[in-house]
Protein backbone atom coordinates (compact mmCIF):
# COMPACT_ATOMS: atom_id res chain seq x y z
CA UNK A 1 0.00 0.00 0.00
CA UNK A 2 1.07 3.89 -0.63
CA UNK A 3 2.28 6.00 2.33
CA UNK A 4 -0.80 8.04 1.16
CA UNK A 5 -3.14 5.03 2.16
CA UNK A 6 -1.24 3.87 5.01
CA UNK A 7 -1.14 7.68 6.61
CA UNK A 8 -5.50 7.82 5.97
CA UNK A 9 -5.77 3.98 7.60
CA UNK A 10 -3.78 5.32 10.65
CA UNK A 11 -5.48 8.02 10.99
CA UNK A 12 -8.35 5.93 11.18
CA UNK A 13 -7.19 4.05 13.84
CA UNK A 14 -6.44 6.94 15.78
CA UNK A 15 -10.29 7.79 15.37
CA UNK A 16 -10.97 3.87 16.38
CA UNK A 17 -8.95 4.34 19.31
CA UNK A 18 -10.85 7.43 20.95
CA UNK A 19 -13.95 5.56 20.30
CA UNK A 20 -12.71 2.81 22.13
CA UNK A 21 -12.35 4.79 24.56
CA UNK A 22 -15.40 6.74 24.84
CA UNK A 23 -17.58 3.32 24.30
CA UNK A 24 -15.10 0.17 26.64
CA UNK A 25 -18.18 -1.54 27.56
CA UNK A 26 -19.34 -1.98 24.03
CA UNK A 27 -15.83 -3.59 22.24
CA UNK A 28 -16.10 -7.06 21.55
CA UNK A 29 -13.80 -7.69 18.83
CA UNK A 30 -11.51 -5.75 16.16
CA UNK A 31 -10.37 -8.49 13.27
CA UNK A 32 -8.10 -7.42 10.54
CA UNK A 33 -7.10 -9.33 7.49
CA UNK A 34 -3.89 -8.17 5.78
CA UNK A 35 -3.76 -9.52 1.54
CA UNK A 36 -1.37 -9.61 -0.45
CA UNK A 37 -2.32 -11.49 -3.91
CA UNK A 38 -4.37 -14.60 -3.01
CA UNK A 39 -3.13 -14.94 0.31
CA UNK A 40 -4.09 -13.76 3.76
CA UNK A 41 -3.42 -13.14 7.27
CA UNK A 42 -5.48 -12.26 9.87
CA UNK A 43 -4.92 -10.82 12.97
CA UNK A 44 -7.93 -11.34 15.93
CA UNK A 45 -7.58 -8.77 19.06
CA UNK A 46 -10.04 -9.46 22.22
CA UNK A 47 -10.23 -8.65 25.83
CA UNK A 48 -9.92 -11.21 27.98
CA UNK A 49 -11.30 -10.86 31.31
CA UNK A 50 -8.69 -8.50 32.75
CA UNK A 51 -9.54 -6.12 29.93
CA UNK A 52 -6.03 -6.66 28.53
CA UNK A 53 -6.07 -6.67 24.30
CA UNK A 54 -4.74 -9.95 23.15
CA UNK A 55 -3.95 -10.16 19.54
CA UNK A 56 -3.16 -13.68 17.71
CA UNK A 57 -1.48 -12.75 14.28
CA UNK A 58 1.30 -14.89 12.55
CA UNK A 59 0.94 -17.64 14.83
CA UNK A 60 1.57 -16.23 18.02
CA UNK A 61 -0.62 -14.47 20.76
CA UNK A 62 1.00 -11.48 22.60
CA UNK A 63 -0.48 -8.52 24.97
CA UNK A 64 -0.71 -5.48 23.05
CA UNK A 65 -1.83 -1.87 24.35
CA UNK A 66 -4.89 0.46 23.03
CA UNK A 67 -2.38 2.80 22.58
CA UNK A 68 -0.22 0.50 20.43
CA UNK A 69 -2.97 -0.19 18.00
CA UNK A 70 -2.42 2.41 15.19
CA UNK A 71 1.15 2.01 14.77
CA UNK A 72 1.16 -1.63 14.87
CA UNK A 73 -1.54 -2.31 12.65
CA UNK A 74 -1.12 0.59 10.26
CA UNK A 75 2.57 -0.23 10.32
CA UNK A 76 1.94 -4.06 9.72
CA UNK A 77 -0.22 -2.74 6.74
CA UNK A 78 2.67 -1.58 4.58
CA UNK A 79 4.02 -4.85 3.88
CA UNK A 80 0.63 -5.93 2.37
CA UNK A 81 -1.58 -4.85 -0.95
CA UNK A 82 -4.89 -4.74 1.13
CA UNK A 83 -6.33 -4.16 4.50
CA UNK A 84 -9.65 -5.48 5.79
CA UNK A 85 -10.79 -4.68 9.20
CA UNK A 86 -14.05 -4.92 10.91
CA UNK A 87 -14.44 -3.19 14.55
CA UNK A 88 -17.31 -4.85 16.04
CA UNK A 89 -19.04 -3.71 18.66
CA UNK A 90 -22.33 -3.71 20.17
CA UNK A 91 -25.20 -2.43 17.90
CA UNK A 92 -22.14 -1.62 14.92
CA UNK A 93 -19.40 -3.24 13.02
CA UNK A 94 -17.55 -0.80 11.68
CA UNK A 95 -16.02 -2.01 8.36
CA UNK A 96 -12.50 -0.53 6.42
CA UNK A 97 -11.12 -1.38 3.19
CA UNK A 98 -8.08 -0.27 2.61
CA UNK A 99 -5.86 -0.73 -0.56
CA UNK A 100 -3.68 1.27 -3.54
CA UNK A 101 -7.01 3.38 -5.02
CA UNK A 102 -7.90 4.78 -1.06
CA UNK A 103 -9.78 4.23 2.44
CA UNK A 104 -13.45 3.14 2.48
CA UNK A 105 -15.39 3.04 5.47
CA UNK A 106 -18.82 2.10 6.39
CA UNK A 107 -20.91 1.58 9.15
CA UNK A 108 -23.18 -2.03 9.15
CA UNK A 109 -25.71 -2.95 11.94
CA UNK A 110 -24.65 -5.78 14.03
CA UNK A 111 -28.01 -7.44 13.89
CA UNK A 112 -27.29 -10.38 15.69
CA UNK A 113 -26.14 -8.16 18.47
CA UNK A 114 -28.78 -5.95 18.96
CA UNK A 115 -31.11 -9.21 19.03
CA UNK A 116 -28.93 -10.64 22.00
CA UNK A 117 -29.39 -7.43 23.67
CA UNK A 118 -33.31 -8.15 23.54
CA UNK A 119 -33.06 -11.75 24.61
CA UNK A 120 -30.31 -10.77 27.39
CA UNK A 121 -33.90 -8.79 28.76
CA UNK A 122 -31.89 -5.63 28.94
CA UNK A 123 -28.32 -6.33 30.41
CA UNK A 124 -25.35 -4.39 29.54
CA UNK A 125 -22.50 -4.60 31.03
CA UNK A 126 -23.79 -6.89 33.77
CA UNK A 127 -26.12 -4.16 34.91
CA UNK A 128 -30.35 -5.09 34.55
CA UNK A 129 -32.44 -2.61 33.97
CA UNK A 130 -35.82 -1.40 35.55
CA UNK A 131 -37.70 -0.67 32.48
CA UNK A 132 -36.88 -4.06 31.08
CA UNK A 133 -37.23 -4.85 27.03
CA UNK A 134 -39.90 -7.49 27.10
CA UNK A 135 -41.69 -6.02 29.64
CA UNK A 136 -42.45 -1.98 28.50
CA UNK A 137 -42.56 -2.40 24.69
CA UNK A 138 -45.33 -0.44 23.99
CA UNK A 139 -43.95 2.40 25.74
CA UNK A 140 -40.17 2.02 24.50
CA UNK A 141 -41.84 1.64 21.12
CA UNK A 142 -44.07 5.12 21.39
CA UNK A 143 -41.08 7.10 22.74
CA UNK A 144 -38.32 5.84 20.19
CA UNK A 145 -36.20 3.18 21.95
CA UNK A 146 -37.19 0.51 20.43
CA UNK A 147 -37.46 -0.53 16.59
CA UNK A 148 -40.87 -1.97 15.80
CA UNK A 149 -40.19 -5.05 15.70
CA UNK A 150 -39.00 -4.66 19.60
CA UNK A 151 -35.57 -4.14 19.24
CA UNK A 152 -33.25 -1.13 20.81
CA UNK A 153 -32.26 1.64 17.96
CA UNK A 154 -28.15 1.86 17.74
CA UNK A 155 -28.71 5.19 18.51
CA UNK A 156 -30.73 4.79 21.45
CA UNK A 157 -29.23 3.28 23.78
CA UNK A 158 -27.29 5.82 25.66
CA UNK A 159 -30.54 7.94 26.38
CA UNK A 160 -31.93 4.56 27.58
CA UNK A 161 -29.00 4.22 29.53
CA UNK A 162 -29.27 7.61 31.38
CA UNK A 163 -32.97 7.73 32.20
CA UNK A 164 -33.04 3.71 33.45
CA UNK A 165 -30.19 4.68 35.49
CA UNK A 166 -32.10 8.33 36.39
CA UNK A 167 -35.08 5.99 37.35
CA UNK A 168 -33.04 3.43 39.53
CA UNK A 169 -31.78 6.47 41.94
CA UNK A 170 -35.42 7.78 42.22
CA UNK A 171 -36.90 4.72 44.74
CA UNK A 172 -35.78 6.60 47.73
CA UNK A 173 -36.88 9.62 46.36
CA UNK A 174 -40.03 8.44 46.03
CA UNK A 175 -40.32 6.41 49.50
CA UNK A 176 -40.19 9.84 50.43
CA UNK A 177 -44.14 10.40 49.74
CA UNK A 178 -47.00 9.23 51.64
CA UNK A 179 -48.62 5.94 50.46
CA UNK A 180 -51.60 6.51 48.73
CA UNK A 181 -51.21 10.23 47.66
CA UNK A 182 -50.98 10.97 44.40
CA UNK A 183 -46.79 12.16 43.50
CA UNK A 184 -47.22 15.00 41.06
CA UNK A 185 -43.92 15.50 39.33
CA UNK A 186 -42.80 18.85 36.85
CA UNK A 187 -40.34 17.94 34.36
CA UNK A 188 -38.21 21.41 33.51
CA UNK A 189 -36.92 21.12 30.04
CA UNK A 190 -38.76 18.08 29.17
CA UNK A 191 -38.02 17.56 25.67
CA UNK A 192 -39.33 14.95 24.17
CA UNK A 193 -39.83 13.65 27.49
CA UNK A 194 -38.28 10.11 27.49
CA UNK A 195 -37.54 11.09 31.73
CA UNK A 196 -41.01 11.66 32.06
CA UNK A 197 -43.04 8.66 30.74
CA UNK A 198 -40.07 5.97 31.52
CA UNK A 199 -40.78 7.71 35.61
CA UNK A 200 -44.56 7.83 35.04
CA UNK A 201 -44.50 3.85 33.69
CA UNK A 202 -41.95 3.07 37.09
CA UNK A 203 -44.16 5.09 39.66
CA UNK A 204 -47.65 3.89 38.00
CA UNK A 205 -47.24 0.59 36.67
CA UNK A 206 -44.26 -0.52 38.15
CA UNK A 207 -44.67 0.89 42.06
CA UNK A 208 -48.37 0.83 41.53
CA UNK A 209 -48.64 4.42 43.49
CA UNK A 210 -50.90 7.48 42.15
CA UNK A 211 -49.13 9.77 39.76
CA UNK A 212 -49.26 13.12 37.72
CA UNK A 213 -46.96 14.65 35.46
CA UNK A 214 -46.20 17.64 34.28
CA UNK A 215 -44.20 18.34 31.21
CA UNK A 216 -42.45 21.85 30.18
CA UNK A 217 -40.26 22.65 27.75
CA UNK A 218 -40.11 26.32 25.08
CA UNK A 219 -40.09 23.65 22.26
CA UNK A 220 -43.71 23.45 20.38
CA UNK A 221 -42.42 20.38 18.31
CA UNK A 222 -41.22 18.46 21.15
CA UNK A 223 -44.36 19.33 23.39
CA UNK A 224 -46.99 18.40 20.45
CA UNK A 225 -44.96 15.31 19.87
CA UNK A 226 -45.13 14.66 24.03
CA UNK A 227 -48.95 14.97 24.21
CA UNK A 228 -49.17 12.56 21.01
CA UNK A 229 -47.17 10.07 23.33
CA UNK A 230 -49.42 10.45 25.74
CA UNK A 231 -52.51 9.90 23.79
CA UNK A 232 -51.18 7.32 21.87
CA UNK A 233 -50.08 5.42 25.24
CA UNK A 234 -53.36 6.02 26.93
CA UNK A 235 -51.89 8.14 29.69
CA UNK A 236 -54.35 10.88 30.67
CA UNK A 237 -52.15 11.81 34.02
CA UNK A 238 -50.12 13.80 32.08
CA UNK A 239 -50.13 17.09 30.72
CA UNK A 240 -47.55 19.35 28.63
CA UNK A 241 -46.84 23.04 28.07
CA UNK A 242 -45.26 24.86 25.79
CA UNK A 243 -43.68 27.82 27.92
CA UNK A 244 -39.85 29.41 29.48
CA UNK A 245 -39.36 27.51 32.95
CA UNK A 246 -39.05 31.06 34.46
CA UNK A 247 -42.45 31.87 33.41
CA UNK A 248 -44.33 28.74 34.51
CA UNK A 249 -46.88 29.31 37.26
CA UNK A 250 -49.59 26.88 38.43
CA UNK A 251 -51.76 26.27 41.94
CA UNK A 252 -51.28 22.62 41.75
CA UNK A 253 -49.13 21.32 44.14
CA UNK A 254 -46.20 19.73 42.73
CA UNK A 255 -44.19 17.06 45.09
CA UNK A 256 -40.72 16.65 43.24
CA UNK A 257 -39.46 18.85 40.37
CA UNK A 258 -36.65 16.98 37.91
CA UNK A 259 -34.78 18.41 34.76
CA UNK A 260 -32.39 16.25 32.84
CA UNK A 261 -29.92 18.03 30.69
CA UNK A 262 -31.84 21.50 30.56
CA UNK A 263 -29.58 23.86 29.06
CA UNK A 264 -26.83 26.05 31.00
CA UNK A 265 -29.00 28.04 33.38
CA UNK A 266 -32.43 26.29 32.38
CA UNK A 267 -31.17 24.33 35.05
CA UNK A 268 -31.35 27.07 37.87
CA UNK A 269 -34.81 28.02 36.59
CA UNK A 270 -36.30 24.21 37.38
CA UNK A 271 -34.25 24.50 40.87
CA UNK A 272 -35.89 28.06 41.45
CA UNK A 273 -39.52 26.90 40.31
CA UNK A 274 -39.26 23.49 42.37
CA UNK A 275 -38.16 26.09 45.34
CA UNK A 276 -41.27 28.52 45.09
CA UNK A 277 -43.58 25.37 44.38
CA UNK A 278 -42.44 24.18 47.73
CA UNK A 279 -41.14 20.66 46.35
CA UNK A 280 -40.31 18.15 48.91
CA UNK A 281 -37.81 16.71 46.18
CA UNK A 282 -35.66 18.46 43.23
CA UNK A 283 -33.79 16.40 41.35
CA UNK A 284 -31.24 18.15 38.44
CA UNK A 285 -28.88 16.69 36.49
CA UNK A 286 -27.35 19.56 35.14
CA UNK A 287 -25.77 20.31 31.54
CA UNK A 288 -23.40 22.75 30.09
CA UNK A 289 -22.37 24.97 32.68
CA UNK A 290 -20.96 28.54 30.45
CA UNK A 291 -23.02 31.52 33.47
CA UNK A 292 -20.13 31.28 35.93
CA UNK A 293 -17.07 30.45 33.16
CA UNK A 294 -16.59 34.28 32.47
CA UNK A 295 -17.18 35.56 36.19
CA UNK A 296 -15.26 34.11 38.53
CA UNK A 297 -12.40 35.21 39.35
CA UNK A 298 -9.69 34.68 42.25
CA UNK A 299 -6.67 35.23 42.36
CA UNK A 300 -5.35 31.63 44.63
CA UNK A 301 -6.32 29.68 41.31
CA UNK A 302 -4.85 31.90 38.86
CA UNK A 303 -1.33 29.44 39.03
CA UNK A 304 -3.92 26.03 37.94
CA UNK A 305 -6.59 27.76 35.83
CA UNK A 306 -4.54 29.50 33.41
CA UNK A 307 -5.21 25.91 31.40
CA UNK A 308 -8.44 26.79 29.95
CA UNK A 309 -9.91 22.84 30.53
CA UNK A 310 -8.91 23.23 33.94
CA UNK A 311 -10.65 26.70 33.95
CA UNK A 312 -13.50 25.28 32.61
CA UNK A 313 -13.91 22.60 34.60
CA UNK A 314 -13.53 24.94 37.99
CA UNK A 315 -16.60 26.70 36.78
CA UNK A 316 -18.76 23.45 36.74
CA UNK A 317 -17.70 22.40 40.18
CA UNK A 318 -18.40 26.10 41.40
CA UNK A 319 -22.19 26.49 39.54
CA UNK A 320 -23.00 22.77 41.32
CA UNK A 321 -21.36 23.66 44.60
CA UNK A 322 -23.16 26.67 45.04
CA UNK A 323 -26.15 24.68 43.95
CA UNK A 324 -26.09 23.03 46.05
CA UNK A 325 -25.15 25.42 48.69
CA UNK A 326 -28.10 27.23 47.89
CA UNK A 327 -30.43 24.46 48.46
CA UNK A 328 -29.01 23.52 51.74
CA UNK A 329 -29.16 27.18 53.52
CA UNK A 330 -33.37 26.80 51.71
CA UNK A 331 -33.76 23.76 53.82
CA UNK A 332 -32.82 21.12 51.55
CA UNK A 333 -30.81 18.18 52.55
CA UNK A 334 -28.77 17.28 49.31
CA UNK A 335 -26.49 14.94 47.64
CA UNK A 336 -24.32 15.15 44.66
CA UNK A 337 -23.88 11.65 43.02
CA UNK A 338 -22.55 10.37 39.47
CA UNK A 339 -25.92 9.30 38.24
CA UNK A 340 -24.22 7.33 35.11
CA UNK A 341 -20.82 6.35 34.38
CA UNK A 342 -19.13 9.14 32.20
CA UNK A 343 -18.03 6.85 29.27
CA UNK A 344 -21.97 7.71 28.72
CA UNK A 345 -22.37 10.96 28.97
CA UNK A 346 -19.26 13.69 30.75
CA UNK A 347 -23.17 15.53 32.19
CA UNK A 348 -23.50 12.77 34.59
CA UNK A 349 -23.93 14.32 37.84
CA UNK A 350 -27.35 14.44 39.93
CA UNK A 351 -27.90 16.84 42.72
CA UNK A 352 -30.97 15.32 44.48
CA UNK A 353 -32.27 17.49 46.99
CA UNK A 354 -34.99 16.85 49.79
CA UNK A 355 -36.75 19.53 51.47
CA UNK A 356 -36.77 19.26 55.34
CA UNK A 357 -37.12 21.69 58.04
CA UNK A 358 -36.13 25.37 58.61
CA UNK A 359 -33.19 27.14 57.14
CA UNK A 360 -29.54 26.59 57.61
CA UNK A 361 -28.34 29.97 58.00
CA UNK A 362 -24.55 28.59 58.25
CA UNK A 363 -24.66 26.97 54.54
CA UNK A 364 -26.57 30.52 53.43
CA UNK A 365 -23.50 32.54 55.23
CA UNK A 366 -21.12 30.25 53.34
CA UNK A 367 -22.81 30.59 49.92
CA UNK A 368 -22.56 34.69 50.37
CA UNK A 369 -18.84 34.32 51.39
CA UNK A 370 -18.09 32.68 48.20
CA UNK A 371 -19.96 34.43 45.84
CA UNK A 372 -18.20 36.98 46.96
CA UNK A 373 -14.58 35.87 46.99
CA UNK A 374 -15.18 34.44 43.67
CA UNK A 375 -16.99 37.61 43.05
CA UNK A 376 -19.57 35.80 41.14
CA UNK A 377 -23.32 36.46 40.64
CA UNK A 378 -24.73 32.71 40.06
CA UNK A 379 -28.57 32.17 38.55
CA UNK A 380 -29.30 30.06 41.20
CA UNK A 381 -29.41 32.63 43.95
CA UNK A 382 -31.64 34.86 41.72
CA UNK A 383 -34.26 32.06 40.53
CA UNK A 384 -34.87 31.07 44.12
CA UNK A 385 -35.80 34.41 44.96
CA UNK A 386 -38.16 36.29 42.25
C1 LIG B 1 -30.78 18.84 26.08
S1 LIG B 1 -32.51 18.90 26.03
C2 LIG B 1 -32.94 17.67 27.21
C3 LIG B 1 -34.35 17.19 27.04
C4 LIG B 1 -34.80 16.10 27.99
N1 LIG B 1 -34.82 16.52 29.36
C5 LIG B 1 -33.94 14.86 27.82
O1 LIG B 1 -33.07 14.62 28.66
O2 LIG B 1 -34.13 14.14 26.82
C6 LIG B 1 -32.87 20.43 26.86
C7 LIG B 1 -34.32 20.85 26.69
O3 LIG B 1 -34.53 21.98 27.54
C8 LIG B 1 -35.36 22.90 26.85
N2 LIG B 1 -35.12 24.23 27.45
C9 LIG B 1 -33.93 24.86 27.58
N3 LIG B 1 -34.10 26.04 28.21
C10 LIG B 1 -35.43 26.15 28.50
C11 LIG B 1 -36.22 27.13 29.16
N4 LIG B 1 -35.68 28.25 29.64
N5 LIG B 1 -37.55 26.92 29.26
C12 LIG B 1 -38.11 25.79 28.76
N6 LIG B 1 -37.40 24.82 28.13
C13 LIG B 1 -36.08 24.99 28.01
C14 LIG B 1 -34.93 22.77 25.40
O4 LIG B 1 -35.94 23.22 24.51
C15 LIG B 1 -34.67 21.28 25.29
O5 LIG B 1 -35.82 20.57 24.86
Amino acid sequence: MNKQNIGKFKMFLVGLKQRYEDNKDYFIKLEVRYKSGIKEFPAVIEKDEKDTFKMAYAGKVENISIDQLPDTLAGEAEKYDEVHLVYEERGTNIIVDANQKGVKIRYEDNVKEVQDFHAATSHIGGREYIIKVGQADNLLKEIGILTKDGKVKNDMIRKYNQIDHFVELMREVIDEFPEGNTITVLDCGCGKSYLTFVLNYYIRDMLKRPCYFIGLDHSETVIKASREMAKNLGYANMEFHQTDIKNYTSDRRVDMVISLHACDTATDMAIGLGVKMNAKAIIAVPCCHRELLNQYDYEVFKPIIKHGVLKARMADILTDGLRALKLEALGYKVSIVEYISPLETPKNLMIRAIKMNGKNKLAEQQYQELTKILHVNPSIGNYVNG
